[in-house]
């Protein structure tokens, strides 16, 4: 594998991997690799596929009061686990290569970026949208995968995907767990042990929420019970707990079409997310 850190270094090594006709494929990350992660480059490798996987923790997609500087950061240990994955090249750009002095390009979605996490954490998908849009320009790939843990992320890049007509297949990959339930996430490093058997509760919430509505209980106040649950377990503030359109993300009230339940909320210093299919009978 190829750590590379430049883009004339990216683009020639680039070349000579694509000058045999088979798909690239690209995961974009910011490190602090887990095995949700290592389940996206699995997939990527699928069929023997090139494999690009990027490492860039993006400031532009981090809020003022965020935590950009205590973002865990193991380029080393990431490396070792994508060597031995099979990944064919390490992107690891430096901010100055990202954004060099005068940069002021921004790419923002409307409507699917406004709500949720982008309600949260104003700015947030403009820094991905941007981020991203460069990373495809960058590396040119024919796929590129994303994980359903980020749901909101993965409808902002197939609205851009789809309105800019670039020409790449996005796929999106299911939540990967830990044992009892918990979505894996760089951010789970944050939490104490105490919290972290509280945090149990998010994806509970989601599960129990989400089988009282499929059930036909009407939505308001299966959601008002799943924040009650939240509260109980010392989550707070709890930014939502919303029933949305699988697709678009409008939230609804009635379940009369396929739908996804999300949720965010702090636990303590930490902020997790977390979210489920719902769906008609
Ligand atoms: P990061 O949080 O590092 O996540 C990189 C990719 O891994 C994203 O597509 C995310 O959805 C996926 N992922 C994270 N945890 C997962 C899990 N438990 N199961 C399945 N997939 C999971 O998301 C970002 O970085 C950034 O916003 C990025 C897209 C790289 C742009 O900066």
């Amino acid at each position: 594998m190829q750590t590379l850190r430049d883009l004339p270094a990216l683009r020639s090594a680039i070349d000579i991997l694509k000058s045999d006709g088979k798909p690239l494929v690209l995961v974009p990350t910011m490190g602090a690799l887990h095995d949700g992660h290592m389940a996206l480059v699995e997939e990527a490798r699928r069929h023997g596929r090139h494999v690009v996987v990027s490492i860039f923790v993006n400031p532009r997609q981090f809020g003022e009061h965020e935590d950009l500087d205590a973002y865990p950061r193991r380029e080393a240990k990431d490396a070792q686990m994508l060597s031995a994955a099979g990944v064919d090249i390490l992107w690891a750009p430096g901010v100055e290569v990202m954004y060099p002095t005068g940069y002021a390009t921004t790419v923002s979605v409307s409507g699917i970026s406004d709500g949720l996490d982008g309600a949260a954490r104003p700015g947030h998908f403009d820094g991905v949208a941007t981020v991203v849009t460069k990373l495809f320009n960058q590396v040119q790939p024919d796929v590129a995968i994303f994980g359903e843990k980020d749901y909101q992320q993965l409808a902002v890049i197939r609205r851009f995907v789809a309105d800019l007509d670039l020409d790449i297949e996005i796929v999106g990959m299911p939540t990967q767990r830990a044992e009892d339930g918990l979505a894996l996430s760089s951010r789970n490093a944050y939490l104490t042990d105490e919290e972290r058997k509280a945090a149990l509760a998010l994806p509970r919430a989601l599960g129990e929420a989400k089988r009282h509505i499929e059930r036909g209980e009407p939505v308001a106040g299966v959601l008002a019970q799943a924040i009650a649950a939240l509260a109980a377990h010392g989550f707070g503030p709890i930014d939502y707990v919303t029933l949305c359109d699988a697709a678009t993300l409008e939230p609804m009230q009635v379940l009369d079409r396929p739908a996804r339940l999300l949720g965010a909320a702090k636990l303590g210093k930490t902020r997790l997310i977390d979210n489920i299919a719902v769906d008609p009978a």
